[in-house]
């Protein structure tokens, strides 16, 4: 079990990834370029630890895990010596990265598992800066890592799996929701991410709407479903042969960037049609059509409910 935790780079998500292990009962020691900068982001996540409490962010309590499991230290070394876990999260350069990764992994124990939070270096290129990298994996939090669930687990090909296992079970027991993927730059949250805001610049540029319109037409459409369903699961709900269709013009318009994918094609001539054959990039059998659709409604409509209590976001364009 994963007791001890040093976080190495206490930024902005060094910072939060140190308060979600505190939260966990974890003891956590965090180190920066100094001393001093270790210091200043312990005062720091203190702080923000007694307003998340005072504003009903944190549960009650919270802001004293943070205050006496959160430790800052000296330097890298002093932080990582003793550590079960050390999380790497300095800037997204690879020789920023490599560099603390050799001090990390050289002052660590031997059986101290280590991560980066890189969030597009690929896991293969940083692990060549690891002494003993089968330890090395990606652990990807989300910003604000203390609210947002979700965290990419990203072994490269020499990963001992039993560190990937010993992680999820950390995150799992710390609120969070791993997700196991393979190494590829960008992963998937971000190749994800980015596609979309590669369109969204293009739809831009080519005068179709401005990013005021955009960002409202995200977020009030196919955004809306995304806290509870991903694309398979839409495009089944949806019917892959009106997949297909659609497919048709956006390809004849957009040939390179929207050819129907072949995995589409291949399963609607199978006739896998998505929910309501039963089969599709999901297992949902007709039969449970009535409960998904009742489920879908009070989601959307709760979402609905939830918007207009928080009230719009203070964004200005
Ligand atoms: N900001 C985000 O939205 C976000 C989301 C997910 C992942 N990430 C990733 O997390 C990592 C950190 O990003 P951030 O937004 O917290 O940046 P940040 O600039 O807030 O924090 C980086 C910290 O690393 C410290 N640092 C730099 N070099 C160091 C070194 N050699 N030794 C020790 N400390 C060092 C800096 O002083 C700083 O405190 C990056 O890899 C980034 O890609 C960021």
């Amino acid at each position: 079990m994963i007791t001890s935790i040093a976080v190495v780079g206490a930024g902005y998500m060094g910072g939060g990834i140190a308060q979600v292990f505190a939260l966990a009962g974890r003891d956590v020691v965090i180190a920066d370029v100094s001393e001093d900068a270790a210091q200043a982001s312990l005062e720091r996540v203190r702080r923000e630890a007694q307003q998340f409490e005072a504003d009903g962010l944190f549960p009650e309590g919270g802001a004293d895990a943070v205050a006496t499991r959160i430790a800052a230290a000296a330097s890298i070394e002093e932080a990582s010596a003793s550590a079960d876990l050390v999380i790497e999260a300095v800037f997204e350069k690879i020789d920023v990265k490599h560099e603390a990764l050799t001090r990390i992994s050289e002052a660590a124990r031997a059986d101290a598992i280590i991560g980066s939070n890189t969030s597009t270096i690929s896991i293969t290129a940083l692990a060549e800066a690891v002494s003993g990298p089968e330890r090395f994996l990606g652990v990807h939090f989300s910003n604000p890592a203390p609210f947002i669930p979700g965290v990419e687990v990203i072994p490269h090909e020499g990963t001992d799996l039993a560190h990937a296992d010993a992680v999820e079970a950390l995150l799992a027991q710390s609120g969070k929701m791993g997700a196991r993927i393979t190494d590829a730059t960008g992963f998937v949250l971000n190749r994800l991410q980015y596609a979309l805001f590669h369109e969204a610049t293009q739809l831009i540029d080519e005068g179709v709407a401005d990013a005021e319109s955009i960002d409202a037409i995200v977020r009030t459409t196919f955004g809306f479903r995304l806290p509870f369903f991903g694309p398979f699961a839409i495009a089944d709900m949806a019917g892959l042969d009106v997949y297909r269709f659609c497919y048709e013009s956006l390809q004849s318009a957009f040939p390179e960037r929207f050819a129907t994918p072949v995995v589409l094609e291949d399963l609607v001539e199978d006739g896998a049609l998505g929910v309501k054959s039963g089969r599709g990039f999901l297992n949902a059998a007709p039969e449970s059509l009535p409960e998904l659709v009742a489920y879908r409604n009070r989601a959307y409509v709760a979402m609905q409910k939830l918007i207009d209590e928080l009230g719009p976001a203070p964004v200005r364009y």
